[in-house]
């Protein structure tokens, strides 16, 4: 059986596919798996947040023997700066991302200038990205949005759909909305911004340290700002069977979450403070910088 979902941590980046056709937040998947059928020859890439919809999608493509749709279980924007190279997409659809517009404030919206500037570097001469949506604000602030970066040809009209619905479509018709449709056509780069990047690294090195017994009690619920933009925190501590210590701790890079285990053992005269091998991870630069803090934290010294 061929791999459905690509793993960001483990494939090679950027994957060297061209020609590329994405949906981003795919929910039920009605959508994709419509694009995948009626391009068969295309392959159909699909970012999506929500471990359930990855889960209903993997089935739908293996019960309907699909065979050139994959997805991946990450927020777009770290999909396209991880994966993707330039030029490398024809078309990017995105339908009713935001069905709370009005109540929720976050500052990186799925359309904002910052998301659209790393989509528009992707798309390749003439791609262009389709949006759909019921609520014109969104659409407002996604024009403006667009406009900053001055990449686009922009047309907005009124969206006449076709089956199959989307399971947001079902809901806004029945409830007799106008819905919106609002197409960025790639004419240009777009103007410099400066966006999040993260750091990967190829290894991660654990640390030794000759303390003593570690003292991992300070750590627990702490909250640390390790730097600009990378803050720490800290779970549970468990033991495991060999004696070692395993410290639950989650970190934020520029926005990019991870949830991991530290691990701390003995060998010889030294300690070892290290990531976990049952972490799944990508190797950012942040995780070594968490190793090297915990090392530095929970020894005393004779
Ligand atoms: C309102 S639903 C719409 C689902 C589907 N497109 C439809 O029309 O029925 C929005 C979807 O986008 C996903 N989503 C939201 N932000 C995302 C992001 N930054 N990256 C990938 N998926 C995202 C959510 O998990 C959710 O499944």
């Amino acid at each position: 059986m061929r791999t459905v979902l690509i793993d960001y941590r483990r494939v090679k980046k950027p994957l060297n596919w061209k020609n590329l056709i994405v949906e981003i937040g795919f929910g039920r998947g009605d959508f994709i798996l419509e694009l995948a059928k009626k391009n068969p020859d295309r392959k159909i890439l699909g970012f999506e947040i929500s471990g359930i919809s990855i889960g209903k999608l993997i089935k739908r493509i293996k019960k309907e023997s699909i065979s050139n749709l994959y997805c991946v279980q990450l927020d777009a924007y770290w999909g396209f700066y991880l994966l993707l190279e330039e030029e490398s997409v024809d078309k990017i659809y995105i339908n009713y991302p935001d069905p709370w517009f009005k109540k929720r404030h976050h500052k990186r919206r799925l359309t904002c200038a910052e998301n659209l500037y790393l989509f528009s570097k992707k798309l390749s001469k003439d791609g262009e990205i389709n949006i759909r949506t019921d609520h014109l604000p969104f659409a407002e602030y996604t024009i403006e949005q667009a406009s900053k970066i001055k990449a686009f040809k922009i047309h907005f009209k009124k969206l006449c759909v076709s089956n199959p619905l989307t399971k947001y479509e079902e809901k806004w018709l029945s409830m007799g909305k106008d819905l919106h449709e609002i197409i960025l056509i790639k004419e240009k780069n777009p103007i410099p911004l400066t966006i999040r990047e993260l750091k990967e690294v190829k290894m991660l090195f654990p640390i030794k340290v000759k303390g003593k017994n570690p003292v991992l009690q300070k750590l627990l619920g702490k909250e640390v700002k390790l730097e600009e933009r990378i803050y720490l925190r800290f779970f549970k501590v468990y033991r495991g069977s060999s004696g070692e210590f395993l410290i639950e701790t989650l970190i934020s890079e520029e926005g990019f979450v991870q949830r991991f285990f530290i691990t701390l053992y003995p060998k010889g005269e030294v300690w070892i403070v290290d990531i976990s091998p049952f972490s799944q991870i990508l190797r950012t630069e942040g995780l070594q910088k968490a190793v090297e803090f915990v090392a530095k934290e929970v020894f005393t010294f004779p």
